[in-house]
């Protein structure tokens, strides 16, 4: 018996189920064009919703903080002192959300590891819907906190598991605001509703509605004007902001709080100057003009339109996120293959990102898609839907 054999079983395991992941290289910037393992194609898989991943001002901003700042902030803030970039880019962020204060952090995912393990602890309850993604299923793993799972968005249900805990002395409702790879919203007025009723914090990640929701694309919580009701917005910049990094969001003595307990903010170094730097210029721009947010959105009802036209089944997205549903696996990493060598790059999502059958393509429009761009993706996924008999 080899050492690694659970290993190497595992794999054999995933690639007889169809689930194994190939991952492809990029070899260029992302933009709406991307080189591919060698291959010039329309990329249609990005989270780079307002194309800012390649956007020069972005990347001028990101030089000069370079030549500000250096390349890293060589420890964590608390530990060695926190960079006025920092600072300032947290101030920004909060004005820019409506919020009384944020806080800047290496990634969303780490946003949501540093505010919900230090909030609920034990004795207090989690409420969390069943198709939050991984990054709040693991930080509510990190709590000693119980877990309440409610049925996806289902408001009535989560009002019955509050009464049941309403005794609790801490309460959190967590939901994303956009579902990752359903594109459908969080019930937000509803879950403010109830968790004011009962007492409860609510917390909302952001990551697929900033830069695409509400005004000038200040997300989710904007977009329902809820502003002043949500405690804590998460978010990343790994999306729309087109850099990486991610943030929380509310008031004042909430984030004072984080700042002072959040592990990965203490235990971990900083974004560092480039990132930041960029993200300030993207909140600059976005501040300055909705341009960027109303193209994509141009762009993201044609396509639907353009698919639903040709049959496909794309899911009940209510965002830009388009889901090209395939059911099966292998279904999926077929179609994905084949519209690839049509120059077309949409990867597939398979289970355990999804539930098993329900594997898809998750195609990604972007404020940089051409309308040519977009009719030669239809062209393709036409052409190859009809080749595997996903449509007629
Ligand atoms: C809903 C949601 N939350 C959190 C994250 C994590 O963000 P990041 O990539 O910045 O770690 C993602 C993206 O991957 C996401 O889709």
């Amino acid at each position: 018996m080899g050492k690694y054999d659970f290993v190497v079983a595992e794999l054999a395991e995933l690639r007889n189920q169809g689930l194994y992941n190939t991952i492809r290289t990029i070899e260029g910037p992302v933009g709406a064009w991307t080189v591919v393992d060698g291959r010039r194609v329309l990329n249609m898989c990005a989270n780079n919703y307002l194309g800012f991943a390649n956007d020069p001002r972005l990347k001028q901003a990101a030089r000069q903080a370079i030549e500000s700042y250096g390349v890293g902030p060589a420890a964590v803030r608390s530990i060695a002192g926190t960079m006025s970039l920092h600072i300032e880019f947290e101030r920004k962020l909060a004005a820019f959300k409506g919020t009384e204060d944020a806080l800047s952090l290496q990634s969303g995912f780490c946003a949501n590891l540093v505010a919900i393990p230090t909030v609920m602890g034990a004795g207090h309850v989690l409420f969390t819907d069943e198709l939050n993604h991984a990054s709040i299923i693991d930080g509510c793993r990190l709590t000693k906190a119980d877990r309440v799972i409610y049925p996806h968005r289902d408001v009535d249900t989560l009002r019955k598991f509050l009464a049941e805990r309403k005794d609790a002395p801490r309460k959190l409702i967590v939901t994303d605001g956009v579902f990752s790879m359903d594109g459908d919203l969080a019930p937000l007025p509803g879950i403010v509703e109830v968790a004011e009723e009962f007492g409860a914090l609510v917390m909302v990640d952001d990551a697929h509605g900033e830069g695409v929701l509400g005004s000038h694309g200040r997300g989710v919580v904007d977009h329902f004007g809820l502003q002043g009701r949500v405690d804590i917005e998460m978010g990343t910049l790994s999306k729309a902001f087109g850099v990486v990094g991610g943030y929380l969001a509310g008031k004042r003595p909430i984030m004072e709080y984080l700042r002072q307990r959040g592990r990965p903010f203490l235990f971990s170094s900083a974004a560092t100057p480039a990132d930041v730097g960029a993200c300030i210029a993207a909140v600059k721009i976005l501040e300055e003009g909705d341009e960027p947010v109303r193209k994509l959105w141009d762009n993201a009802r044609y396509f639907k339109a353009q698919m639903a036209d040709l049959g496909f089944d794309t899911g009940h997205s209510e965002t830009p996120i388009t889901p090209v549903m395939l059911g099966e696996a292998s279904m999926a990493w077929e179609f994905s293959k084949r519209v690839f060598e049509h120059d077309v790059f949409a990867q597939a999502i398979a289970y355990p990102t999804v539930p098993k059958g329900q594997a898809r393509l998750r195609v990604m429009v972007s404020a940089v898609h051409t309308k040519e761009d977009l009719a030669f993706a239809v062209n393709v996924f036409a052409r190859v839907g009809r080749a595997l008999k996903v449509i007629a």
